[in-house]
């Protein structure tokens, strides 16, 4: 949800800002736009559309080969269509802007400029932000208390590249509930609003924190707060690479991504298994006599990271019997959730830069419950916020849509609920150690092997292709796996999909089911299997057409009355659904590939949704 890249240093800026905007496509944008300083002045493109369209602009303007200091822009429409005019970066008389998130009081701050003068050109809160600072500039005569200024009067969230005519070879950012990352190297100094945008020139870079500005100039780049005094950021390290965030031979990310699970899962496990075999987190309140001091638990998410908490609450409520309440996180804070000092609230994100999530957790803060991240990207908002954070090694995903994050998230609630287990006298250390070897040994070549059915699916994804509607049906934790089927589906493919519990149907939904309509009914628990398959024979006796992913006990066992039965190699049943996790991932891919889809990026979504 929309990128931002600025560069400042001794080369021509232009090849450096193409190159980081191409690298957060991923964010999802509809336009795109850049800002360079040239002869004492500042210079923008902008463009809808691709970044190609925005090139072939710059191709023809006077910033091509000239100006070493710039800042670019991908725009995911918010306020005002995606439009050249609404692309940032925004100029004012002094200054071009380049903005994330949301100003909640634009139409204000329009008001009080308005009188003072100014006019407004474009249809976006962004440029209400763009004029603040040039009004505050023109008064105070400096960037950074003109910035420090405009942000007292800004509300709502904002990460901010900002260049100035009269400050040549310098760039200005501040940011609040929104990324932005800070880097200085050899080749000179830059802003991101994401890591792919600066991994080809640096291994370390800054988190800005909220409320500090950050002055980046071609050498060197320092941090100043509110009262003028130098601020000290902490310099993290990149723990991946280019390669990494490259698609290393595979078609789209996607499935690259898909196919990195077993070692995904491998990583964030066995780095929390202690030499006794035994869950161990490294964090004090998650230790064996303090874990069972939490009588309640809240999983709160967005997306598909919900939709691993509801795995979650399933394994959790299964060998640990602590009752999990499982939120989406938009929701969260306004339904003023019942929460104790003795409640735990887990928050789960693949970016930790969520908005809603980041909110529901400052909310649960508020109310003095500890909290617990789960988060694939070091130092983002959600995982230094909370109480104590647990990072998935999931490595980068570009994908928009979540496939390894989430067996990670699955596989970190898995250990997290043996632990509690245990901390709850429900789970012998024998048995405990006996789920965490499976879980870091055999689940992650299960799922290798699971991959090897690609070509399997990849045959049967052709009869879907044409398909308008699919419901996916599933009984116990399978209706969790049904939820994320569902939407993995309908994100990338448009096809519209319903995730239903099977014994649900009859209660309105069957009325759907008509001649050829496709079902994919998932079964992992034998104990449900006959539930399952007469949900089946309710939908095929309508006439609909199904297909069943099941383990290879159940296929062997039960004669499901199915078109087309896909089974999973064999592993525990406990840890099923991460194989079914990754056949219904594939099941999407292939679906959204063979009908020709953009995969990696869909119409409409981000990749990190910053704004509420
Ligand atoms: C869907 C998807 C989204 C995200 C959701 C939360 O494939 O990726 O539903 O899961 O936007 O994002 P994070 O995990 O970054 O908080």
């Amino acid at each position: 949800m929309c990128g931002i890249i600025g560069y400042t240093g001794t080369k021509n800026s232009v090849p450096f800002l193409l190159q980081g905007l191409r690298a957060l496509e991923y964010r999802g944008y509809d336009s795109a736009g850049v800002a360079v300083q040239i002869n004492g002045g500042i210079n923008t493109v902008k463009a809808k559309g691709r970044i190609d369209n925005l090139e072939e602009k710059i191709n023809s303007s006077e910033i091509k080969t000239d100006g070493t200091c710039g800042i670019g822009h991908t725009r995911w429409a918010t306020h005002g269509a995606p439009s050249d005019i609404n692309s940032h970066p925004h100029r004012a008389p002094s200054l071009a802007l380049i903005h994330n998130g949301i100003i909640e009081n634009y139409a204000e701050i329009e008001e009080m400029l308005s009188a003072e003068g100014y006019t407004f050109v474009s249809e976006t809160d962004t440029e209400a932000a763009a004029k603040l600072i040039d009004y505050y500039f023109v008064r105070l005569g400096d960037p950074v208390k003109a910035i420090f200024e405009a942000t007292d009067v800004i509300r709502g969230s904002y990460a901010f590249g900002v260049i100035f005519d009269s400050y040549p070879d310098t760039i200005y950012s501040i940011r609040k509930d929104s990324p932005l990352i800070v880097a200085s190297t050899e080749e000179g100094g830059f802003i991101a609003s994401d890591i792919p945008a600066i991994l080809s020139h640096t291994s370390s870079y800054y988190q800005l924190e909220e409320g500090i500005v950050a002055i980046i100039g071609k050498n060197n780049v320092s941090f100043v707060d509110r009262k003028g005094n130098e601020s000290s950021q902490t310099r993290l390290t990149i723990d991946w690479n280019v390669e990494q965030a490259q698609k290393g031979g595979f078609p789209h990310f996607m499935i690259k991504e898909i196919h990195e699970e077993p070692e995904a899962i491998r990583k964030t496990v066995s780095t929390r298994i202690g030499e006794d075999g035994l869950p161990d987190f490294g964090i004090r309140e998650l230790d064996i006599v303090r874990l069972s001091k939490f009588k309640n638990i809240h999983i709160v998410a967005c997306g598909t990271a919900m939709h691993a908490g509801l795995i979650g609450k399933n394994i959790i409520e299964k060998i640990a019997r602590v009752p999990v309440n499982v939120d989406i996180a938009s929701e969260f804070r306004y339904r003023d959730p019942i929460l104790s000092k003795d409640d735990l609230v887990i928050l789960l994100s693949q970016s930790g830069e969520t908005a809603d999530t980041l909110a529901a957790l400052r909310h649960a803060k508020s109310k003095g419950v500890y909290t617990l991240s789960i988060v694939n990207v070091i130092g983002s908002s959600v995982a230094r916020e909370a109480d104590s954070v647990l990072y998935t090694w999931a490595g980068p995903e570009i994908s928009v849509a979540s496939t390894k994050a989430y067996s990670v998230q699955c596989a970190l609630l898995y250990l997290f609920a043996v632990q509690l287990a245990r901390a709850c006298g429900k789970l012998s250390d024998a048995f405990a150690k006996e789920l965490c070897r499976k879980l870091t040994e055999e689940v992650p070549e299960a799922i290798s092997k699971t991959l090897e059915l690609s070509k399997e699916i990849k045959n049967a994804s052709r009869h879907y292709l044409a398909s308008e509607h699919l419901f996916f049906i599933g009984r116990g934790i399978d209706s969790a796996l049904c939820s994320e089927a569902s939407l993995k589906l309908k994100e990338i493919s448009y096809i519209h999909c319903e995730a239903y519990a099977a014994g649900e149907l009859k209660h309105g939904t069957i009325s759907l089911i008509t001649d050829g309509i496709p079902v994919v009914a998932l079964m992992t628990e034998e104990f449900l299997a006959e539930k399952v398959i007469s949900g089946i024979r309710e939908v095929k006796s309508r006439g609909a057409n199904v297909l069943a992913i099941t383990t290879k006990e159940i296929a062997e066992k039960y004669a499901i009355p199915a078109d087309k039965i896909i089974s999973v190699p064999e592993v525990d049943e406990f840890f099923a659904p991460f194989l079914l996790a990754t056949v219904v991932q594939l099941f999407a891919y292939h679906i959204a590939a063979g009908r020709g889809c953009d995969v990696d990026k869909p119409r409409n979504l981000a990749k990190s949704v910053t704004v509420e």
